[in-house]
């Protein structure tokens, strides 16, 4: 049962804790205009915890002698129901969800300095919201008020994060499940947008197709919003604008995945608007796409996290001399950073319910080491804008290629393998009859 995997995740957060209270609010719904608002996404560390996905919730958990989980959420109302839609109410949620107990989240003020009282330690995302934030220390300052009836408050805070980040780094297999079919959906997205794309359409046309094929597979909504970016506009990172035209002879780079059950896939791919590289870029194409090949061989179990970038950026510094964009040995390159001309992130980040995922990058001074049931990108990149210190056949080119791996105990597994990223694969696909 479903209820069983947040049962478990709760539990092992107590053993973590041992002792002490852990309060972790969901997120608020934001107001988009007058009394409409922006679609509700849950916090990601409540509902790794709880499966719970309304609005309005805390979960409360207490690890020690009586270890318990217990909810607070909004009351059945009618009234609400019949305009806004299904609420489980505290009694259905706890059977539900497995929780020890449940509430109404009115009655959370009254009832927490009593679960507070006499506990060590407070463990609590301090400074995600400042709201929360207020109001959690105005309790604690209520239950410190109660020293002299012998109840003694938190005299410790800590961040219940650097607990979670910790959990969530390492995916479990439903959650491996879930990223798996994400990342199917993603990719059958960018197969359409590749069959979709002509000279002439607008961005947004091509956006559209994605939308289209997410939410028809039950992905309602993207994963982070979508960069279509048509010739020189893939030379700005975060291009979200989606409304120029392709033109004939462009290239086009679509960094889009979907988010499935909370959990995302993050591809991006590079490929012609009239299905066929130029000279030009299909030299840059397969120097990042022999960057990506190669930082992929570098995601292994005992490599560290910085292994895949430094694995990418030897080949693209050597493909940059090459081409005649950086000049000099590839280690003057790497030492003077002139590569960052063309290369200015990094490889990839972690990637789960939140599309840069928590988790630590080192442990202390050292890049963390890479384990079985970690989740990355890796997505090597060229951006070339015009310069005159730069061969005009090169000016406007943007190429990024972004895949999603799991490292596994034996290497690793392309998660989102499926999108075709070799030259003839793209070419062969776009092939119009
Ligand atoms: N789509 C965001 C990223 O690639 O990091
Ligand atoms: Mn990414
Ligand atoms: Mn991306």
């Amino acid at each position: 049962m479903t209820a069983d995997i947040y049962t478990a995740r709760r539990q092992r957060l107590q053993s973590k804790i041992q002792h002490g209270i852990a309060i972790i609010p969901t997120a608020p719904e934001v107001a988009r205009n007058a009394d409409t608002h922006y679609d509700y996404r849950h916090d990601s560390h409540f509902y790794y915890l709880s499966g719970f996905a309304e609005p309005e919730a805390v979960l409360l958990i207490l690890a020690g002698e009586q270890p318990q989980s217990i909810l607070f959420c909004r009351e059945k109302n009618l009234e609400r129901e019949i305009w806004d839609g299904f609420r489980h109410g505290p009694e259905a949620a706890r059977t539900h969800f497995g929780f020890d107990a449940a509430y109404p989240i009115a009655q959370l003020d009254e009832k927490l300095p009593e679960l507070m009282g006499n506990q060590s330690t407070l463990f609590y995302p301090l400074g995600a919201d400042a709201a929360w934030d207020a109001r959690i220390i105005k309790i604690r300052e209520a239950v410190k008020a109660k020293a002299r009836s012998g109840i003694r408050a938190p005299h410790e805070i800590r961040d219940v994060r650097d607990l979670l980040n910790e959990m969530r780094l390492f995916k479990d297999t439903h959650e491996l499940d879930i990223m798996r079919r994400a990342a199917h959906i993603s990719c059958e997205a960018h197969r359409r947008a590749m069959r979709h794309t002509r000279p002439g359409q607008f961005e947004y046309e091509i956006e559209a197709e994605f939308l289209h094929e997410f939410c028809r597979h039950g992905a309602r909504h993207p994963a982070y919003t979508s960069i279509v970016a048509a010739g020189a506009n893939a030379c700005t990172l975060h291009y979200v604008g989606n409304n120029a035209r392709l033109n004939d002879g462009d290239l086009l780079l679509i960094d889009a995945g979907c988010e499935l059950d909370s959990y995302a896939a993050d591809i991006t791919r590079t490929f012609p608007v009239n299905g066929r590289f130029s000279a030009a870029q299909r030299d840059v194409y397969e120097i990042v796409l022999a960057a990506q090949y190669a930082a992929i061989a570098a995601a292994h179990p005992g490599k560290h996290w910085n292994d895949p970038h430094e694995a990418a950026l030897h080949v693209l510094v050597q493909g940059f001399i090459d081409l005649k964009l950086c000049h000099g040995s590839v280690d003057s390159v790497l030492e003077s950073e002139s590569y960052k001309q063309f290369y200015m992130h990094r490889t990839g980040h972690w990637l789960g319910m939140d599309v840069h995922d928590v988790g630590e990058y080192k442990t202390g001074e050292q890049w963390r080491t890479l384990q079985s049931g970690m989740t990355l990108t890796v997505e090597p990149g060229c951006y070339i804008r015009p310069s005159d210190k730069v061969p005009h056949e090169f000016w406007n080119i943007g190429i990024r290629i972004e895949d999603d791996v799991l490292i596994t105990a034996s290497g690793n597994e392309v998660l989102t393998q499926d999108a075709p990223k070799t030259v003839a694969e793209i070419e062969e696909l776009m092939r119009h009859d």
